[in-house]
């Protein structure tokens, strides 16, 4: 059963497929008023979200279907401590697609591979966010008309920010790209995303701590909150907070076409003098996720169809076939936001990178 973790599962010609589609949704929305009549969402979010959750619930509905949503952790049996792989397997029973959102690293891939219905990846802690990805995508396509050749400076919080990591990862497959990545040290890249992504594409980059040096040389300017609660430190949380803000008056050292994206919720870090440059995007945003998640949600629909559904109760995973197919990992992996530290009874499964060095399959970080 198909289930989308990251950008890197779809492919160029998926990824075109997908802007293709919102496109004709937007210019033809009648069309598509029904085609999803008698199907469900599961919106499985256990992490705050307002873009995300009703995005998918706004686009479900105007596909004709229906949402079985799950807010918050505290109004389902997870707060009596079900675990991730059961919660998937149940929501499987009632509904025809599940979006899962969670603060750990990896538990929307448990999900996926306990559930037998396709699970999109609503964010999984500071890893992966595919869908704020379409909605990056279409938005770029829509104003600059296509994705070589651009120089992106991602700016703010480049650690945690999963929205940075999910992003490099598509556009990894164009030519021409350059990353400019402007962060405080602390909140560096991750190594995994510079030697799994940015090293074997060959793409160009540099790292440093000014937007003011490089702003007028790009393309893009992608701004990120410094993502508070993924901090262990709440003293290291406040002296990084507010490191970088964008307002009119840095917007003049930017060229005329440069925009500027934001995934939002924005604490500070843009101030509201930038909402009325025309160069401004990142409400745009917001609504070109509605329309990619609708194309999201119609093609997986559409490949479960053709591949399907067994009957009777979900399928569990074999451990031991899941091991053969992947790799035992040698060892626990020791994150402690990965979905690993949290549902001790999953495999703990392991990828080689292009290094030769061995990740968890679930978080990405080395073991
Ligand atoms: N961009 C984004 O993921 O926003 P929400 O957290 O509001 O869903």
């Amino acid at each position: 059963m198909r289930s989308v973790i990251d950008t890197v599962e779809l492919s160029v010609e998926e990824l075109e497929e997908l802007i293709s589609t919102a496109q004709d949704i937007i210019a033809h929305p009648s069309k598509y008023a029904h085609v999803c009549d008698g199907k469900k969402l599961a919106t499985l979010f256990f992490e705050p979200s307002t873009r995300t959750r009703m995005s998918f619930e706004a686009a479900m509905y105007e596909l004709g279907g229906n949402v079985l949503s799950m807010p918050d952790a505290a109004s389902s049996s997870v707060a009596k401590g079900e675990s991730v792989s059961d919660t998937a397997k149940v929501m499987s029973c009632y509904a025809d697609i599940i979006a899962i959102r969670h603060p750990k690293e990896g538990a929307a891939l448990v999900a996926a591979k306990k559930a037998s219905i396709p699970v999109i990846n609503a964010g999984d802690g500071g890893h992966c966010h595919p869908t704020q990805t379409t909605a990056d995508l279409l938005t770029i396509y829509r104003e600059k008309g296509g994705f070589d050749n651009l120089t992106v400076g991602f700016v703010g919080d480049l650690k945690y920010g999963r929205t940075v990591h999910s992003l490099i990862n598509a556009l990894s497959r164009y030519s021409g790209i350059k990353l400019v990545l402007i962060s405080p040290k602390e909140l560096a890249l991750p190594r995994y995303v510079i030697d799994n992504t940015i090293k074997p594409a060959g793409m160009e980059y540099v790292e440093t701590t000014s937007l003011e040096d490089s702003i007028a040389d790009l393309d893009i300017i992608y701004m990120t909150r410094i993502q508070k609660e993924r901090f262990d430190d709440p003293v290291v949380y406040e002296r990084l907070a507010g490191s970088y803000v964008l307002d009119a008056e840095k917007m003049k050292l930017a060229g005329p076409g440069c925009i500027v994206l934001h995934p939002l919720p924005r604490v500070d870090e843009i101030a509201v003098d930038v909402d009325g440059d025309p160069r401004a995007c990142y409400f745009k945003q917001v609504l070109n996720g509605k329309y990619m998640r609708m194309a999201l949600i119609l093609k997986l629909l559409g490949e479960a169809a053709r591949e399907p559904r067994k009957e009777g109760l979900p399928q569990g995973v074999d451990p031991g076939a899941e091991a053969a197919a992947e790799g035992t990992a040698p060892r626990r992996c020791r994150n402690p936001k990965c979905i690993c530290a949290a549902e001790r009874s999953i495999p703990h499964l392991a990828a080689r990178s292009a290094d030769g060095s061995l990740r968890c399959l679930y978080c990405e970080e080395r073991l």
